[in-house]
């Protein structure tokens, strides 16, 4: 991979900053293409503190219609080798309330992206998807035959932007994509330079809990006890956002030296599931903090329990997940109690 160059929208963001370390680690660059509307222009700067020079900008809005030609023009001058597509609004919560905001930008983002790397002869993608792309399955571990059926407008951009790609392979054979279901991304880079800065309230568990420990929130609702788990509280394949990042280069690496891999799928997880309750006590063994919460009633549109099967991408990608829930919990509370309001500091 040294020496290759990759688009990386997004990359300003959570997912996207620990990608482009990841990068610049393996030896390449990026241009990252990102309209700061959930990201901080710091974080490129903590990008080239923790893994050197190699990252550059274009500043620009992959939804806006006037910004194409824009990017277009960018995108060939800066003659990539593929694109990591992470640019995209990411709220369940708000795609219910936002339906047509969501598909008006997630989906025109992704045309403006495969018409700016086709006029860079650069037929490549990795996808940021995601778990949610599965319905209520009901039964984990869950490997990607599992049946999709988003229950978000969310959770359904992702599967028709999968599917667009699918077909964009189908029918031209020059186009290499690789779509990533991540499952929860959570934790920090162990300098603690770069971590979760979400808009406002975060919906996630884990940027609540660690903004409760940093003294920013009060308390936690625990979105109910009454599941059929083991404990009672809901349960996700948390994974730490530096083996997701991993993740994509490892998915980088298979597109760049396969011949014709046409469209692939593969879930980012670590393979087994930690409950709410569980993910609390990791966080208060971590900080050394108390970390108030509440029993409440269930969320909307959550299940009980979903937890991945990464076999797949561990056979074909040569990647698997290697950090602990201590390692997330110390890496996410190193990155908040050391920047307690985010990139704002
Ligand atoms: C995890 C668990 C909640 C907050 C979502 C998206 C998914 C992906 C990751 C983008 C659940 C419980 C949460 C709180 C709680 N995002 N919880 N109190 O819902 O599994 O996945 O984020 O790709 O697409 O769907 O993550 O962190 O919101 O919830 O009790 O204040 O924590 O009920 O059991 P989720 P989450």
């Amino acid at each position: 991979m040294t020496g290759k160059r990759f688009i990386v929208t997004g990359g300003a963001g959570y997912i996207g900053s620990h990608v482009c370390v990841e990068l610049v680690k393996a030896g390449c660059q990026a241009l990252v293409i990102d309209n700061f509307a959930n990201s901080s222009p710091k974080a490129l700067d903590r990008i080239a503190e923790i893994a050197g020079e190699g990252v550059t900008l274009l500043k620009a809005d992959l939804a806006d219609p006037a910004d194409e030609a824009r990017i277009i023009d960018a995108v060939k001058a800066y003659k990539p080798d593929g694109a990591v597509h992470l640019a995209g609004l990411k709220a369940v919560g708000e795609s219910v309330v936002e339906p047509v905001r969501y598909y008006s930008v997630n989906l025109p983002a992704t045309f403006t992206l495969i018409r700016a790397l086709e006029a860079a002869n650069a037929r490549l993608i990795v996808f940021s998807s995601s778990a949610t792309v599965y319905g209520d399955l009901n039964q984990s571990p869950v490997d990607e035959k599992g049946a999709t059926g988003a229950t978000n407008p969310y959770g359904r951009t992702k599967f028709f932007i999968e599917e667009m790609l699918n077909d964009l392979a189908r029918a031209d054979a020059r186009w290499k994509i690789c779509n990533l279901r991540y499952f929860n991304p959570v934790g920090a880079h162990p300098s603690g330079k770069i971590g979760e800065d979400p808009n406002g309230v975060p919906n996630n568990l884990f940027p609540f809990i660690a903004q409760v420990a940093v003294g920013r929130l009060p308390k936690l609702k625990v979105f109910g006890n009454d599941y059929p788990t083991r404990d009672g509280t809901g349960i996700r394949d948390y994974i730490h956002v530096v083996d997701l990042a991993a993740g994509h280069v490892a998915a980088l690496n298979y597109l760049t030296r396969e011949e014709a891999p046409g469209a692939v799928v593969y879930n980012l997880g670590a393979g087994r599931g930690i409950s709410v309750l569980e993910a609390i006590a990791a966080f208060k063994r971590a900080s050394n903090r108390d970390i108030p919460f509440e029993i409440a009633p269930r969320r909307e549109g959550d299940i009980a329990e979903i937890y991945a099967s990464p076999d797949k991408a561990n056979r074909d990608l040569g990647w698997k997940a290697t950090k602990t829930l201590e390692d997330m919990c110390a890496d996410h509370w190193r990155w908040q109690s050391g920047n307690p309001n985010g990139y704002r500091d």
